[in-house]
C-alpha cells in the first residue's frame, strides 16, 4: 500500500502540489463566461459545474502566490521545460473532405513554436524520475474569429503522453485539489480515494521515463470539435514521431536535465519529424464526457493529417528560454472549428486564463502571444 500511495503523493499531471488557503486576491478572469455545451456532439453539464472551477482556480492561485513569494512564478503543472522550439507545420497535401476543416487546409504550411515539459508542479525534478511529459504545441498564423477575446492569431494544441487523463469531472478534481492541498499526511493518504481506483490506475500509468521528447507519442486526452455546422464531429488528436525517426534509449546515469540535452543533442545535428493524427469519433457511445476512458483505435483509427517538421537550430538561449517561459498555451486560444469539448476542458478554459494571467502579473510581464515574426 504504502509503494502506491508514494508516488501517488507525487502525482503532478496537471494540479497543485503545495498546502494553501482558498483566500485568492485576483479577480481576473472572473469576467469570462463559461463555455456553453454541445448537446448534439454530447456535452452535458456537471451540478455546479461553474461553481467549483471557479473554486478550484481559487486553490491554484492561492497555491501560486504562495509557492512563489519570491522570484519568479512559474507554471502551476508542467513548470519544467526542456526547451521551446520552433517548427514548421504542414497539412497534407491530400486530406478527406471531413478531416479538410478549420486550420487543416489541404497543402497549407504554418510556422508554430513548441513548448516540451515534464507535468510534476516541482520544476526541479530531475528527468530520470518518472513523470507525464507534455508537448503543446502554438501553431501561428491563425485569422479569423477566436474563441477567447483577448487571442487572436493562434491555435493551440496540448498533449501528454498518455492516451487518458486521470480524471473526468468536477467533483473528483475538486475533492483530488483539496487533499493535494492539505497539510496532513492522513488527508493526502486520502488521494486514491478521491480519484478512485480507476483514477489511481490511470495517474500511476502516466507516468514513465523518455529518453528524449523527440522520440514519445502524445496525445489530446480529451476531445475536441472538427469542423462547423451540422456535419461537425467529435476527435481527439495524437502526435508521435515520423516512423523513419531512430529511438534512443533511456541513459543508464542520466543527467538531472538530460531530456533538455538529449532535445538539443538531437536538433544541433538533424532535423526532426513527427506526424499530427487526428481520432474521428466512429460512435456516440465513446464519450466526450468521460477523459477516463479512451477511444480505442481499433473501433476508430488515427488518420495522419500533418507532418511537424522541428528543424535542426540551437534553441537553449537566455533569450529563447524566458520568451519560452512567458508563453501561454490554452486549448481555448482556437478558432471554433477545434473548440475543445467536454468537463476537463471546459474547466481549463477558465482555469488556464486565470493562472496564466496570475504568474504573468505576479512576474510583472506582459502576456503576448507570439506573431508569425518571433
Ligand atoms: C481540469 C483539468 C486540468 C487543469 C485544472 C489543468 C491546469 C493547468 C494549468 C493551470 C496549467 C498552466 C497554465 C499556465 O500557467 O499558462 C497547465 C498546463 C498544462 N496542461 Fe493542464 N490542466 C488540466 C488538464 C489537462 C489535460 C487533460 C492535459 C492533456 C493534454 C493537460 C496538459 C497540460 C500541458 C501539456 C501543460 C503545459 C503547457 C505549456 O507548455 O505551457 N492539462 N494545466
Amino acid at each position: 500500500m504504502k509503494k502506491i500511495l508514494q508516488p501517488m503523493l507525487m502525482i503532478n499531471i496537471c494540479t497543485v502540489a503545495h498546502a494553501a488557503p482558498a483566500n485568492p486576491t485576483s479577480n481576473s478572469s472572473r469576467d469570462m463566461a463559461y463555455s456553453t455545451v454541445d448537446t448534439h456532439l454530447g456535452e452535458a453539464l456537471y451540478p455546479d459545474e461553474e461553481a467549483m472551477t471557479v473554486k478550484i482556480a481559487d486553490l491554484i492561485e492561492t497555491s501560486i502566490r504562495k509557492q512563489y513569494q519570491s522570484g519568479m512564478a512559474l507554471r502551476d503543472a508542467h513548470p519544467k521545460a526542456h526547451g521551446c522550439v520552433k517548427a514548421e507545420f504542414k497539412i497534407n497535401d491530400e486530406l478527406p473532405q471531413k478531416l479538410a476543416q478549420g486550420i487543416f487546409v489541404q497543402g497549407k504550411t504554418y510556422p508554430a513554436w513548441i513548448r516540451f515539459s515534464n507535468a510534476s508542479s516541482d520544476a526541479t525534478q530531475a528527468d530520470s524520475k518518472k513523470d507525464a511529459r507534455g508537448m503543446a504545441i502554438k501553431v501561428l498564423g491563425i485569422s479569423g474569429p477566436k474563441l477567447l477575446d483577448n487571442e487572436h492569431s493562434t491555435q493551440d494544441f496540448i498533449l501528454i503522453n498518455h492516451p487518458v487523463f486521470f480524471v473526468n469531472s468536477p467533483v473528483r478534481y475538486m475533492s483530488f485539489i483539496k487533499d493535494m492541498n492539505s497539510d496532513g499526511f492522513v488527508k493526502k493518504l486520502h488521494i486514491p480515494f478521491s480519484l478512485g481506483a480507476k483514477g489511481t490506475w490511470i495517474a500511476l500509468n502516466s507516468r514513465s521515463r523518455i529518453a528524449n521528447p523527440l522520440h514519445a507519442r502524445y496525445w489530446s486526452m480529451v476531445p475536441y470539435q472538427l469542423g462547423l455546422g451540422p456535419d461537425r464531429q467529435a476527435v481527439k488528436y495524437s502526435v508521435q514521431p515520423c516512423s523513419t525517426y531512430k529511438k534512443e534509449a533511456v541513459p543508464v546515469s542520466p543527467a538531472h536535465d538530460f531530456l533538455r540535452e538529449s532535445l538539443r543533442n538531437s536538433l544541433q545535428k538533424n532535423d526532426a519529424c513527427m506526424e499530427f493524427l487526428i481520432q474521428p469519433r466512429t460512435s456516440n457511445t465513446m464519450s466526450v464526457e468521460d477523459s477516463m476512458t479512451e477511444w480505442k483505435e481499433n473501433k476508430a483509427p488515427f488518420y495522419k493529417v500533418a507532418t511537424i517538421r522541428i528543424p535542426q537550430q540551437f534553441f537553449d538561449t537566455p533569450d529563447q528560454n524566458r520568451f519560452c517561459e512567458n508563453l501561454s498555451f490554452s486549448p481555448w486560444h482556437s478558432i471554433p472549428e477545434h473548440k475543445p469539448l467536454g468537463a476537463v476542458n471546459r474547466m481549463r478554459k477558465f482555469i488556464y486564463e486565470r493562472i496564466s494571467k496570475v504568474r504573468h502579473e505576479m512576474n510583472d510581464t506582459p502576456r503576448i502571444e507570439p506573431n508569425i515574426k518571433d
